[in-house]
């Protein structure tokens, strides 16, 4: 299970390497099994960087070790504003409705779907991202028509 103080020594082995963040990432999957959200303050605080930061290389190394995606990649932000406005409840619809989880594909192959944390678009939350298309005040009825476009 996953443990704080672990996770803390793990991140200290790794500290020194140049670019360190993706070998603590290893590290922590092969230790956990996956790398738990607490991590992401550790890390960050470690290496001195911004938790936004760790979470993109997290977010980047599930699309790098991911098998080949859908022809589209839809990323939902799930940070604060955006929870603010819903984002976690409308996730949930959107997924059940394509009957995937994160970082999975849509049955058809058309679709990926990945989290990622603050895309810019706060202020006109949720946002999302439907290939390199930024969509704010997400619907769903918003997802299916960025996706149309994208596939024009
Ligand atoms: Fe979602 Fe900034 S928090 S776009």
């Amino acid at each position: 299970p996953w443990s704080e103080a672990r996770a803390t020594a793990i991140i200290a082995e790794h500290v020194h390497l140049e670019g360190a963040t993706l070998p603590i990432l290893h590290a922590l999957r092969e230790n956990f099994g996956y790398v738990d959200e607490g991590a992401v303050p550790l890390i960050a605080d470690a290496l001195n960087v911004s938790r936004a930061e760790i979470h993109g290389c997290i977010t980047f190394y599930h699309d790098f070790r991911r098998a080949p995606g859908g022809r589209h990649h839809v990323k939902l932000c799930r940070a604060e504003a955006c929870q603010a406005m819903g984002s976690d409840a409308l996730h949930a619809e959107i997924l059940a409705g394509w009957g995937i989880d994160w970082h999975e594909t849509t049955a058809d192959g058309r679709v990926t779907v990945d989290p990622v944390y603050c895309l810019g678009l706060c202020a006109n939350g949720p946002g999302a991202l439907v290939d390199e298309m930024p969509v704010a005040r997400l619907t769903r009825d918003g997802l299916q028509a960025a996706l149309t476009e994208v596939s024009r």
